[in-house]
């Protein structure tokens, strides 16, 4: 276990809390380094289907990149701070699908990793938005990319140009989270959708994974052929052989991940 990334895992869903509550949870070198040890850890750990990403405390999930590092920083060191591989793109091209748990200000770099992510489930208190236009920034962990395809351009342009917060509701209303649920209820909630998930095969939502990520990037009539040929990859598992069989012999399905 890192010293500012918390590793939980319940059953097949590992939660990784960034523990840096006295600072709302800022994303530091240390954070990403260690978020990226994690993620290449549980890749290729097979008892691990779902990662969730939360933040420690009821306060914040993330308040943005840790501004206290960007002080007096030369912009090649900067540059070099942003250097590929990023978390955010890998969390983004992740095989196993990721969860935002999202406690509390979802601002920043920590609204943009929430982006990364598959789905988000919001506390109906958190807050979010990309408050760097007022430190005469722009967003630089994708934000003015992912935010216009999550949201719309005019609800993105709205955000980024003004820095202005917004709750959860309207959060949800916008479609920059898929769900939004009281405190206490966020844990309980995120975890029943993350062990569902778990629960299918690992190497279909691995393939399904693959299919929807790339809407992102096709034209729709290139995305339907990948689609098909993805289907059939899918159709020739051991795990569609199982699901088929299970369906037919009315009994739950044992997935091998084959
Ligand atoms: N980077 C580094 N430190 C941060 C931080 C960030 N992004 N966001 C909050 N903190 C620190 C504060 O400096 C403070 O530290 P201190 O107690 O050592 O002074 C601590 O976290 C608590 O924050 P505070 O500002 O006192 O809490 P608040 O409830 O009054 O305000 C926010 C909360 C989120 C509105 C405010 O902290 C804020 O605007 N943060 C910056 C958000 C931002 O611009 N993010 C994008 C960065 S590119």
């Amino acid at each position: 276990m890192g010293e500012v990334i918390l590793r939980e895992d319940v059953g097949r869903v590992a939660i990784l809390t960034i523990n840096r509550p006295d600072k709302l949870n800022a994303l530091s070198e240390q954070v990403r380094d260690e978020m990226m040890a994690e993620l290449e850890e549980i890749e290729t750990n097979d008892s691990i289907g779902v990662i969730v990403v939360t933040g420690a405390g009821d306060k914040s999930f993330i308040a943005g990149a840790d501004i206290g590092e960007f002080e007096g920083r030369p912009p090649f060191d900067q540059r070099h701070a942003m250097r590929s591989p990023r978390v955010f793109d890998v969390m983004a091209n992740y095989p196993k699908p990721v969860i935002a748990m999202i406690n509390g200000f979802c601002l920043g770099g920590g609204c943009e990793l929430a982006m990364s992510c598959d789905i988000r489930i919001a506390s109906d208190n958190a807050r979010f938005g990309q408050p760097e236009i007022k430190l005469g920034l722009i967003p630089g962990g994708g934000g003015t990319q992912r935010l216009p395809r999550q949201v719309g351009m005019g609800h993105a342009m709205r955000l980024i140009l003004t820095g202005d917060m917004i709750g959860a509701a309207e959060a949800q209303s916008i479609g920059l989270v898929e769900a939004v649920v009281a405190p206490e209820e966020l844990r309980e909630t995120t975890l029943e959708l993350a062990g569902k998930i778990a629960a299918m095969s690992p190497l279909t939502l691995k393939i399904a994974k693959e299919a929807l990520r790339a809407s992102d990037r096709l034209p729709v009539e290139d995305g339907l052929v990948y689609e098909r040929d993805l289907f059939c990859l899918a159709f020739s598992t051991e795990d569609k052989n199982e699901g088929v069989k299970a369906f037919l012999e009315k009994r739950q399905a044992e997935w091998q991940g084959k």
